[in-house]
Parts: structure tokens; C-alpha cells; sequence
């Protein structure tokens, strides 16, 4: 196939902004003349906007009114070069080899796109512009009238008299590039959307191309990018944070976010071409939505439970799942902190009394925590965070996990649960909620506890029996508790809570607040996308909850064969040997598995063909093969 021929416009397109824009900042560096003189720019602007002066007439007002000099272009060229798109300077290697068959057009002017473009790797000749005419001091005094380029359809003309032989493809961000097309002289118009849309020229593009890779892909020719970044669907549901979506916005993915959740018939529906869902805990994500997405690659939990989320049907569709499990940690230790303290002290009876108008002022049974023992029930994200900011405000820290836990600073490790309990005075819960914790906290364990000791529960409402812990507290063996969640909680805010423990003496209820902050929620926010954009950008999987982790570099003069398949063993052998038959060189190679999959990365040399993907692509128990760059 012969190769199509590129006209491509300059400003707002090849580079970020408007030249003339910036050109008037470089000669109006004196701030009091440039108010003046922009005033009048604008002016004519305005007067040409309401049909008083046509596009020569005020091109010529305005570079009059500018006095730019030879050196201001000569800077101009220079700071253009720092502004070229990041789709364009993202593909230059490609688009430079490309160079015979590539053309800007533009109503701009040869002294600064001539150096831009040149730096690039076009060909000068290649440049359609117009031309400044300089006095004898050096200041631009006009421009050549003779051109096309400074009469309205002049890019057509040019295009005309180029009389290209081949498919003609326009690439640009405004009305005068539509024209081209319009006028016959073009096969397609792609509408360069990166820098600046505009809703005019839209109904007339053949192609809305947010960038060059867009473009590039479309045309399955050599690019940066595998895969461009604006085809990357997301559905954000459940009114995910904003810096969420202005991460993954920013990220170039196309982003539809809802303030709700979806029931599972509409996600079915809604997710078929979905490649990344974003959600937080209520909206279920079944197997039946699961087998409905045909293009998922990632679930987003904003939050830090997965239960809503059918993990083993991700796993076997290949659909890697992040969450956050330790955004909101600081949040849950600075309010046990807070409530250790207002538990010590007996403040929310005092603040009771105060509201029924009772003044108690008395120092009977309020304390200091310094010096106390805390006691931390496991030492995991948020038991080992209580133990350093407990520490740090004088409390004896002990601990006590299932699984062999490093102390830190000056905690200590107890050998059972029995022996902490029987030591400290405080106790905070701080387990999992694996279901062989349900229950794992009732009578024989607060019997066990110092008498009036203090005790919280900002874990799961199910590890501890709450008719044991009223007891325990009418009794007066528990001098006061702090709970934060419940075995049954009201599903909604318009939900009545019901509890035992209601109206009990120094307890404080809070409505599973411990982790539902501001921050905790930015930083769930922040999260969450960077661990998805990482896993699309490199194949890293560290921190999923699903497939095994691997922690990768970026992809760096390399192409990486990313390859997710049933755990059955030979599939390495299978790669290796088809890599092999077509003398792939292998850079680097990495193989983990689970007991479900196995996740192959191999990172090649670009020399390959389409072939060697195809029979990569058919190795039996494949779930799905991705190639990066
Ligand atoms: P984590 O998984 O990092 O730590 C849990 C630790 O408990 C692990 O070290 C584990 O070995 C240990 N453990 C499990 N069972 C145990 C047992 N029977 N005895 C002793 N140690 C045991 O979890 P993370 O992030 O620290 O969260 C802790 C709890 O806090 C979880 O239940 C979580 O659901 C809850 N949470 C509550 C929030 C709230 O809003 N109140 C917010 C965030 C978390």
C-alpha cells in the first residue's frame, strides 16, 4: 500500500498554542505598553469578529501594531520548539520517517515554523506559510500578499497546485483545515482535538483525533503507543472522588463518571465495552457482570473490602482487581487515639451531663494516658500505625498477631491473647474480618481483662458478642468502650440503628466512621487510578487483589508480550519455544503465578512481525494476550 500523504496545520495542532499569541508576550515584555497595545489588538480583533474588517486587513493591523523585530521571531522559533504537542513529540521518531510524504500548511508564517519543523525532522520545503516582509531596521512591517496562505481558502489552493497522487489526510484543529476537505482536495479529516476543541469543525471531521496516536493506530501504522490512550473506556460509579477522575482524565483515558450505583442489569448492560470500572462498596460485581464485559481489564475498588466484588470470576476473565487497603489507616488510628484519650478521661458522660444542663466538675476517675498499656489486637495497616502514634503519646504499647509481625519501636509481642489481655488497659481491636474472627471476643475474653480496663472496636462488628461486651460494661469490668462498628448496621442514613448498646455508660457509638475522612478519601482517590494506570502503562500488578503480583519498570526500547493464562503447567515452555521459532531475541522475562493463573511478561526486540502474535495469541489456555510499548 502506498503511503498516504499528511497535511498538517501548525498552530494549536504541531505545537500547543497560537504563535501570534506568542509573540505578542515576547515583543510586549514592557507591562505598561503591553496593556495598551493588546487593548488595541483586541479591538481589531472584536472589529474583524463583527464583519468590519476582513482576515488580511486585520492580520495587517495587528502586525503593525505588534512591531516585532527579526529577534523576537528568532526567539519565537525558539520557545515554539518547547511547545510542540506531546502527541506529536511523543511520535516524532515516527512521524520524522515519514518526512517525504508529510506537509504543514498554515496561515502562520515560514521564519518561525521553518526552524521548528526542521529541529523536528521535517523537510523544509515540505513548509506552506506566509512570509513576513522586515524594514530596513528589522521590524516586521507586512507580509507577502502574494501568498495564498493570507487569503481565506488559500490552504486549498496550495494543496491544489501540490497535486498530490495518493490518499490525502488532514490533520488539524480548525475551520480553515475542514476546507480542505470540503473543497475536495482531501480523503479525510482528522479533527486534532489535543490542545483545543472546537464545536464548529466537529460535524464536518471524518475523525475526531485526540492526538497523533489516535491517528496512527487508526491508520495501523508505526507509533509510540501500542494502544492510544483515548480509546481506554472508564465508568466511575458511585461518586468515586474528583481527583480520581482528573487522574484518569489527565491520563488521556475517556472518562464517564455516575454519582450512583448501578443495579446489576444496567452494569450488564453499561460495561460491555468497558475496559476499567471504578466502584465503591455497594454496587456488586457479579459473575453475570463479568461475562457481560468483553473488553474489561481492571475493577477499581474505591474502598478498601472486595466482598462486593466476585473475585474468582475477575481471575478467570483475566480482569485484575485493585483496591486501597491502606488510604484510610491514619483515619482509623487518629480517632482510636481520640477516643482512647476521651475513655481515660470519662468525657462522654461529662459531655452528656453538660447537654442536660448537669455541671459534674470533679477529677474522680479521669486520667492521663501517659504511662498506660495499650493493648493492639492485630498488628497489621492500622494496628502497627496505633502502635507508633500511640507510643509517641506516652502509652506502653503491647501486641498481640496471628502471623509473626515485626515490633515497632518499643512495642512488645505477646506469645497468646490470653497474656495481653491480662495485662493491659486499654484494648483495641484492630483483626481482619476472615470469618474464623467472628465471635472471637465475648465473655471469656473480657473476663480475662484488667477490671475497669477500656476497650475499642473499629474492626468488624462481628468479631466481638455485644450482649458480652453490655454485660461486661453494666458489670463494670469494662470501664468504657468505644465501637465503631456493629454485626448489623443500617444499610442507609434513613435507616434506623438499633443496639444493645445504647445509653450504656462511658461508650461511645459512631456510625462506621473510622476510615471516612476527607483526606482518606483523597488519598483512596489517588490510589486507586495510580495503581491502575501503572498496571495499563507497564503490566505491574503489585497491590492487586486477584493476580499475582509482579512488579515491572516501564517498557524501555523494548516491546512487552504481556500473556494471562490458566494455571497449567508448559505455557513458559510454549512461549519460549514459538519466541524461539522466530528468532525473537528475549530482553528479560518473568513468570508468577497463583493457584488460579499465570502471568507471563516478556519484554522482545521491536523486530517482529504480526505473525508471531498470532501464534503467541493461540497458545491453548490463554485468557488474554496484550503487547506494550
Ligand atoms: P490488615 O489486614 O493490615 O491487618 C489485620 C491484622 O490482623 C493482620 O496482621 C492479621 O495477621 C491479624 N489478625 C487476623 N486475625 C487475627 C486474630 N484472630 N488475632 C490476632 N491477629 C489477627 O488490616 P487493616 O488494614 O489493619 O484493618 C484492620 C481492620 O480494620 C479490618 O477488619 C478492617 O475491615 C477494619 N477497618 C475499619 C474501618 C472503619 O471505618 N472502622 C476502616 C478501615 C479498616
Amino acid at each position: 500500500m502506498e503511503k498516504p500523504y499528511f497535511i498538517i496545520d501548525f498552530d494549536s495542532t504541531f505545537t500547543r498554542i497560537e504563535a501570534l499569541d506568542l509573540l505578542a508576550e515576547i515583543v510586549l515584555s514592557n507591562p505598561r505598553e503591553k496593556e495598551h497595545v493588546l487593548q488595541q489588538i483586541q479591538d481589531i480583533t472584536n472589529r474583524g469578529m463583527n464583519g468590519e474588517l476582513d482576515f488580511r486587513a486585520s492580520l495587517t493591523q495587528r502586525l503593525a501594531l505588534l512591531r516585532a523585530h527579526r529577534d523576537d521571531i528568532g526567539e519565537l522559533a525558539e520557545q515554539l520548539k518547547t511547545q510542540i504537542s506531546g502527541s506529536f513529540l511523543r511520535n516524532r521518531d515516527h512521524i520524522a520517517a515519514l518526512r517525504d510524504t508529510v506537509y504543514v500548511v498554515s496561515n502562520g508564517f515560514l521564519e518561525f515554523i521553518v526552524p521548528v519543523v526542521t529541529d523536528y525532522g521535517l523537510i523544509p520545503k515540505h513548509v506552506f506559510a506566509n512570509e513576513f516582509i522586515f524594514d530596513t531596521e528589522g521590524y516586521v512591517c507586512g507580509f507577502n500578499t502574494e501568498s495564498p496562505l493570507s487569503q481565506t481558502g488559500g490552504k486549498s489552493k496550495i494543496i491544489r497546485e501540490l497535486n498530490l497522487r495518493g490518499d490525502v489526510y488532514v490533520i488539524g484543529d480548525g475551520a480553515n483545515d475542514l476546507e480542505i476537505r470540503q473543497a475536495g482536495y482531501a480523503n479525510k479529516f482528522y479533527l486534532f482535538t489535543e490542545n483545543v476543541e472546537r464545536e464548529t469543525v466537529k460535524a464536518g471531521a471524518d475523525h475526531i483525533a485526540p492526538n497523533v496516536d489516535e491517528i496512527l493506530y487508526e491508520l495501523k501504522m508505526d507509533r509510540s503507543l501500542s494502544y492510544p490512550k483515548n480509546r481506554i473506556k472508564v465508568l466511575l460509579l458511585e461518586g468515586v472522588h474528583s481527583m480520581a477522575v482528573n487522574l484518569l482524565e489527565k491520563e488521556g483515558y475517556q472518562v464517564e463518571a455516575l454519582s450512583t450505583a448501578l443495579t446489576e442489569d444496567e452494569l450488564c448492560e453499561k460495561i460491555k465495552d468497558v475496559n476499567i470500572l471504578g466502584i465503591r462498596s455497594k454496587t456488586q460485581v457479579t459473575e453475570k457482570v463479568v461475562s457481560s464485559a468483553k473488553r474489561l481489564l481492571n475493577v477499581g475498588a474505591f474502598c478498601i473490602g472486595t466482598n462486593q466484588i466476585d473475585l474468582e470470576a475477575c481471575t478467570r476473565q483475566g480482569v485484575a482487581v485493585f483496591n486501597a487497603p491502606f488510604s484510610n489507616t491514619r483515619s482509623v488510628v487518629e480517632l482510636a487515639i481520640a477516643e482512647i484519650i476521651m475513655l481515660v478521661r470519662n468525657l462522654p458522660d461529662k459531655a452528656r451531663a453538660m447537654h442536660n444542663g448537669k455541671w459534674e466538675k470533679s477529677a474522680n476517675g479521669a486520667r492521663e494516658i501517659r504511662g498506660k498499656k495499650l493493648g493492639i489486637v492485630g498488628y497489621g495497616n492500622i494496628g502497627s500505625q496505633l502502635s507508633v502514634l500511640g507510643e509517641a503519646l506516652g502509652l506502653e504499647v503491647y501486641f498481640y498477631d496471628i502471623e509473626d509481625k515485626l515490633a515497632l519501636g518499643n512495642a512488645r509481642k505477646c506469645e497468646t491473647l490470653n497474656e495481653l489481655l491480662s495485662k493491659v488497659d486499654i484494648l483495641s481491636l484492630h483483626v481482619d474480618g476472615r470469618s474464623e474472627n467472628d465471635h472471637i471476643f465475648g465473655a471469656e475474653q473480657f473476663a480475662q481483662m484488667k477490671d475497669g480496663a477500656i476497650f475499642l472496636n473499629l474492626a468488624r462488628g462481628k468479631v466481638v458478642q455485644i450482649s458480652a461486651l453490655k454485660q461486661a460494661i453494666e458489670s463494670g469490668k469494662i470501664g468504657g468502650c468505644a465501637v465503631d462498628v456493629f454485626p448489623k448496621e443500617p444499610k442507609s442514613n434513613n435507616e434506623a440503628f438499633e443496639s444493645e448498646l445504647i445509653g450504656l455508660p462511658n461508650t461511645i457509638l459512631t456510625p462506621h466512621i473510622g476510615g471516612s475522612t476527607v483526606e482518606a478519601q483523597e488519598n483512596i482517590g489517588q490510589f486507586v487510578p495510580g495503581k491502575i494506570i501503572q498496571y495499563i502503562n507497564t503490566g505491574s500488578t503489585t497491590g492487586s487483589v486477584n493476580f499475582p503480583n509482579v512488579q515491572l519498570q516501564a517498557v524501555q526500547k523494548a516491546h512487552r508480550l504481556l500473556h494471562i493464562h490458566h494455571n497449567v503447567p508448559n505455557v513458559l515452555a510454549k512461549i519460549n519455544h514459538i519466541l524461539g521459532e522466530y528468532d525473537i531475541n528475549i530482553l528479560g522475562q518473568y513468570l508468577k503465578t497463583n493457584e488460579e493463573i499465570g502471568y507471563v511478561i516478556t519484554d522482545v526486540d521491536k523486530e517482529y512481525g504480526q505473525e508471531l502474535l498470532d501464534e503467541l495469541r493461540k497458545i491453548e489456555p490463554t485468557i488474554w494476550f496484550r503487547v506494550l510499548y
